[in-house]
């Protein structure tokens, strides 16, 4: 190469890295635009405004920016409303040209929300929906889940209630996605356990005519029910239940969503309830403890499960950032970086199975007063099979 081709080559490659400067230094310098997709209304709003909460929460530990960016929130109430789910999605990557999304608690909303994604290359991370699909034949490499696949808690209680020498038992939850898949994933664990599902109960979502469900419960006497309900819908379930008479008489138990953010509601209803999740109120290691003191400072209310899993979506939202200089349209590099990543959560330290879903260990709790109080681990490590991913 002659000297006049070397000064040239030198000069070009200058060039880049100046460029490349430069679009990191932009990217440094513009707010990183979040779209909340939550539910604000309905029998979930107390999940969403949880979820922001922590998430705000851990971003105000980072000095208010994630990577060096400050953070512009743009929020969307999906009222936990799949027929609104698209629109409402577009609107955040069309008209608002959010950079990430974050959403949702619904797991129909979210299925709509990982398609939009996918179909628009939009970064998603979900803090809660448990929808199987979204970290199965759904997924994608910028497509993340901070919370739990509903196989894993209804998993780990199918193994419980199975060791436990129940025999026959009544499936009672709403008929969307993440009630069917709780219920299979504990018909999955018990009847490899020995059991055996006799009857699947199910109402529409986010029905709670319980009655005649109650009735029927009565009539076949089985040696235990499992059940999924969450927000609104668990609090009226689990005071009907005692009010029926049926929990003197056959154990209910249930995927942790039963109890969680529910207890105060439910008072004495509730009482010795077990329930399988991957967080509780009395872990009692420093790192949940902080956590714990920090979020009761912040917002005057303990938090739970949901507080949780939007404080670790900024975890990871973070980690990303960090390792693309902010500059989040590096999407491999920022899939790279979270899935080697232990992420330090409150609920013990997690990694991300290869479809972007926590292995983590599922706890068995049960209601002590206004506490879910872990007595156990139901399930160490447990990875969702994610069925159907391919990346
Ligand atoms: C879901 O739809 O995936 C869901 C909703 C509330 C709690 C847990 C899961």
């Amino acid at each position: 190469m002659t000297l006049k081709n070397t000064s040239r080559v030198a000069a070009l490659v200058a060039a880049a890295a100046a460029a490349l400067l430069s679009a990191s230094a932009t990217a440094q310098a513009t707010k990183l635009k979040v779209g909340l997709m939550l539910p604000y209304t309905g029998t979930f709003a107390a999940l969403g405004v949880a979820i922001e909460n922590g998430f705000r929460l851990n971003v105000a530990e980072q000095g208010g920016k994630l990577a060096g960016r400050e953070i512009e929130f743009v929020k969307v109430d999906d009222e936990s409303d799949p027929a609104k789910a698209t629109d409402n999605v577009n609107k955040l990557i069309k008209r608002d040209n959010v950079d990430v999304i974050v959403g949702t608690v619904h797991s129909g909303v979210a299925m709509a929300m990982a398609k939009a994604a996918k179909d628009n290359g939009t970064m998603l991370i979900v803090p809660n929906a448990g929808a199987d699909a979204v970290t199965g034949p759904m997924c994608a490499n910028h497509i993340f889940r901070s919370s739990f696949s509903n196989w894993q808690p209804g998993y780990a209680m199918g193994e419980v209630v199975a060791k436990k020498g129940h025999k026959k038992v009544v499936t009672i939850t709403w008929k969307y996605a993440a009630g069917d898949e709780s219920v299979k994933g504990f018909r999955e664990a018990f009847e490899k356990g020995g059991g055996q599902v006799v009857k699947e109960l199910s109402l529409p979502f986010p029905g709670v005519e319980f009655q005649a469900l109650l009735t029927e419960i009565a009539s076949i006497k089985p040696d235990a029910v499992y059940t999924f309900f969450a927000g609104g819908g668990a609090v009226k379930f689990v005071k009907d239940y005692a009010a029926a008479g049926l929990k003197k008489t056959i154990p209910l138990y249930g995927a942790g969503f039963l109890t969680d953010g529910t207890l105060e509601a439910q008072g004495a209803d509730a009482d010795g309830l077990l329930t399988t999740l991957h967080y509780g109120d009395s872990l009692e290691t420093p790192r949940d403890k902080a956590f714990r003191l920090e979020y009761v400072k912040a917002y005057r209310l303990q938090p739970d499960v949901y507080a949780v899993q939007g404080y670790d979506a900024a975890q990871m939202l973070a980690i990303g950032l960090k390792a693309v200089n902010g500059d989040i349209s590096k999407k491999a590099d920022f899939a790279a970086a979270v899935e080697k990543a232990k992420i330090d959560s409150p609920r013990g330290a997690f990694t991300l199975g290869k479809s972007h879903n926590p292995v983590q260990d599922i706890y068995l709790r049960q209601v002590v007063g206004k506490e879910n109080k872990v007595i156990g681990v139901a399930s160490k490590s447990l990875a969702d099979p994610g069925r159907g991913c391919r990346m």
